[in-house]
């Protein structure tokens, strides 16, 4: 099991190790690869571990592309063995920062805690509007003019934790869910990184 960690894990004097947990397309992690690239060239961070639950994810196969080492971990129904897994493999590969990109499943708290203020998430709304599932069509539904993405702090909760950066989209009236989504996702894959700086300068904490 991982150590607790120190309040202030944030900034390191050294290059910060991430890792991305992923169950699907894998955009948000081709962004932050874009950002913090595993050959190691932004001095910041770089991504050294790619972890889906979902073996046929195309996270994996990008994360495979980019020479990036990736594991599945199955997650279902069983959550305590995907996140011993998790950890041991968190471990091994030294991260200091999880960045969960489109992972699709919910973490216990206890997990929340061993990572408490080194894992983010990246939600498509401005939190804390439309928590949890099909966070865009709530939006259309419920008829605000405008929503966006949101990247913070996971803890013990859903979508809960503290708001890194967001950034705001415009809902036209001529909007469905695929094409709000669109432009919400481009946003994302800019607040991702962004944030990533901010955690790991010691900007911002949770
Ligand atoms: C994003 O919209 C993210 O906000 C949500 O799931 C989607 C993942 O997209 N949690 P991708 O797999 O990063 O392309």
């Amino acid at each position: 099991m991982a150590e607790t960690v120190p309040d202030r894990p944030f900034p390191v004097a050294r290059q910060a190790r991430l890792a991305v947990f992923a169950s699907g397309r894998g955009s948000n992690l081709a962004s932050l690869l874009g950002a913090f690239p595993t050959t190691g060239e932004e001095p910041l961070a770089a991504v050294r571990l790619v972890v889906s639950d979902r073996q046929a994810a195309l996270a994996l196969a990008a994360a495979e592309a980019a020479g990036v080492p990736s594991r599945h971990i199955p997650f279902a129904r069983d959550r305590e063995r995907f996140e011993a897994a998790a950890d041991e493999a968190l471990r091994e590969h030294a991260i200091d920062l999880v960045c969960l990109a489109g992972f699709m499943r919910v973490l216990s708290p206890a997990f929340a805690e061993r990572w408490h203020g080194r894992m983010l998430n990246v939600h498509p709304s401005l939190l804390p509007a439309f928590r949890g599932l099909q966070a865009t069509r709530q939006a259309l539904e419920a008829g605000v003019d405008e929503s966006g993405c949101t990247v913070h702090f996971v803890d013990a909760g859903v979508d809960t934790g503290r708001t890194i950066v967001q950034r705001r989209v415009r809902i036209e009236a001529r909007d469905d869910e695929p094409a709000l989504a669109r432009r919400i996702l481009r946003e994302e894959h800019i607040a991702y990184p962004e944030a990533v700086r901010l955690v790991l300068r010691g900007e911002v904490t949770p």
